[in-house]
């Protein structure tokens, strides 16, 4: 199951990724928003990273117009890893070393297509599981 969120800056690009996740058979759970009128990203951000952290959902996908603000409200919750993408390098390399559990994506600065792409990658590629990439993210879960 995979959770989506967006703001007003990434809705029309959320329902590009509902249709490709539909297409496939992918389930997901939309936690909003569900129009273009203005919104605050950091609830829908924080939405789907609870939905993550608490197992309801195995990864997540979070759109705003930059994608930034929405992926420093979603790595506020323990547990949670979201990845601010912009190419399938930044998708693959952050699932095989970052186990990113959420991918954000910024709706004004990629396109359609290529965002596709990077879902697809993003949903498509496993963790290493090498034990250095382990180490580090058990640093990034210690905290300061
Ligand atoms: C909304 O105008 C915009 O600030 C938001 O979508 C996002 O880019 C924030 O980081």
């Amino acid at each position: 199951m995979i959770a989506l969120g967006c703001d007003h800056g990434g809705y029309v690009l959320k329902k590009e990724v509902i249709k490709y996740l539909e297409e496939r058979g992918i389930e997901y759970k939309d936690f909003g928003c569900y129009d273009e009128k203005s919104v605050d990203y950091p609830q829908y951000g924080k939405a789907v990273a609870h939905a993550v952290a608490d197992g309801e959902c195995e990864k997540g996908i979070i759109i705003c117009g930059t994608g930034i603000g929405i992926s420093i409200a979603a790595n506020k919750v323990k547990g949670v890893r979201a990845a601010l993408c912009t190419n399938c390098f930044m998708a693959e390399a952050t699932r095989q070393h970052n186990d990113a559990n959420v991918l954000a994506m910024g709706a004004r600065v990629i396109g359609p297509g290529l965002a596709l792409k990077i879902v697809d990658t993003f949903l498509n590629t496993e963790f290493s599981n090498d034990e250095r990439h382990i180490r580090r993210i058990n640093q990034i879960e210690e905290g300061i």
